[in-house]
């Protein structure tokens, strides 16, 4: 079978005809960016991200919308058309063709399907279906790639746009979305920080439109707004002229994203000098005020460092180095570093500022969110296209980074 449904057939390729992909706009503009335009009829959308960030909220919110241009069936397997009803009066949805089934066994959602031929379909999530053939267990990697594969089939036969929700799960005891994303046709992730209200919605696999796009959302009581000028959000959570703090785009997994990273910098008052990191590696937190004190003329070695990457992220890849670094000499120095500066670079021993891989796609997330400078490695520059309005400065050495920074 064809990916429409039909029987496939074989055509010259210029014989094809490439019209336009038709969209379906919602009113979530931030939604229909990160979509490539829209929801595109028959295909069908992974959300992902982690338990309680917002996903069945946005989804509502989107079907809500969805409901004024087309039929919507609403299947939840986590809570009660009550829950969910109660949930949509809050955020202000309702339509006549907005419909809701609270239920898990796909032959029974089949069937609804087949009866009410909605134009969209949402799943909540993956991880609840089941499909009754497959004895393992409900949220077994079978289990859902067998509901995840129904679907699919679903979409592209009945030409009906599917939005499935995966929780993303740390312990591995229920399979993640990961194991979806090579079935789907848009993979979508929904994070934030938990004690934040900002959410962030990226395209991690979109087979209509870019993966580098971004949508921000700040979640109130009213549900997700768009936020307009995100760069805002990102800066307000810094003290202005706060010292021990700089911001690096690191990547997460392919994608870039801006984190702050905080030092301090106490004189030690007894016994051995500590290093403590959060969300960092200690060892690499280690070696860097080494390279600090043995390059830049830091004296670190009687010195108490306490370090923090802000929103409960866990940063590994060695191109946040030079961010940490900055962020330690602002603390020792007591200096603080510009809120639109963002720096990336790994550190060598001998204090050279070393390339780092994905440049520009970083150096367009710092633009898109906001940032005017970026402190980036010389060796990364020849040949890169640069984002408008974005001033890059090429470093060779940790030294003239510092001076850079702090001039
Ligand atoms: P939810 O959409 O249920 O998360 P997920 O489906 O990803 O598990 O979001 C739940 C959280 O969102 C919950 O902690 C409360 C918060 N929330 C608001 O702050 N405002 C709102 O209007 C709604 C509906 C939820
Ligand atoms: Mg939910």
């Amino acid at each position: 079978m064809s990916l429409d449904g039909r029987t496939a057939k074989v055509e010259k390729i210029n014989e094809i005809t490439s019209e336009e992909t038709p969209r379906v706009t919602t009113s979530l503009m931030e939604l229909n960016r990160v979509l490539g335009g829209g929801v595109v009829p028959g295909s069908m959308v992974l959300i992902g991200g982690d338990p309680g960030i917002g996903k069945s909220t946005l989804l509502l919110q989107v079907s809500g919308q969805l409901a004024q241009k087309g039929r919507v069936l609403y299947v939840t397997g986590e809570e009660s058309a009550t829950q969910v009803k109660l949930r949509a009066d809050r955020l202000g949805v309702g339509h006549d063709e907005f419909y809701l089934y609270p239920e898990t066994d796909m032959t029974a959602i089949k069937k609804q399907i087949d009866e009410l031929q909605p134009d969209f379909v949402v799943i909540d999530s993956v991880q609840t279906m089941q499909e009754p053939d497959v004895t393992s267990a409900i949220g077994s990697v079978s289990q859902i790639r067998e509901v995840t594969a129904d679907l699919l089939q679903i979409a592209k036969t009945n030409n009906i746009s599917v939005f499935i929700v995966g929780h993303v799960t740390k312990d591995g005891a229920i399979a993640g979305p990961k194991i979806l994303e090579h079935m789907v046709d848009t993979v979508l992730y929904f994070e934030g920080d938990m004690h934040h209200n900002y959410r962030i919605l990226r395209a991690v696999k979109n087979r209509f439109g870019a993966t580098n796009e971004l949508g921000i959302f700040e979640m109130r009581d009213g549900g997700l707004r768009e936020v307009a000028n995100p760069s805002e959000i990102f800066l307000e959570e810094r003290l202005d002229g706060a010292t021990g703090s700089a911001v690096v785009i690191a990547l997460e997994g392919s994608r870039p994203i801006l984190v702050e990273l905080q030092a301090l910098v106490t004189p030690t008052v007894f016994g051995n000098a500590q290093r403590t990191a959060a969300g960092l590696d200690r060892n690499r937190v280690s070696l860097l005020m080494a390279v600090l004190e043995k390059r830049a003329n830091l004296l670190l070695q009687n010195q108490d460092a306490y370090l923090k990457a802000a929103g409960g992220v866990k940063l590994d890849e060695p191109a946040i180095d030079l961010a940490v670094a900055v962020a330690l000499a602002s603390s020792y120095h007591d200096k603080e570093t510009r809120p639109s500066d963002a720096f990336i670079g790994e550190l060598g021993l001998t204090g050279e500022v070393r390339s780092v891989s994905q440049i520009e796609e970083r150096l367009k997330e710092a633009k898109k969110l906001g940032f005017k400078r970026v402190i980036a490695p010389q060796n990364n520059l020849s040949g890169i296209e640069i984002p408008d309005k974005l001033q890059v400065i090429g470093v060779v050495t940790l030294a003239q980074a510092l001076k850079v920074a702090f001039e």
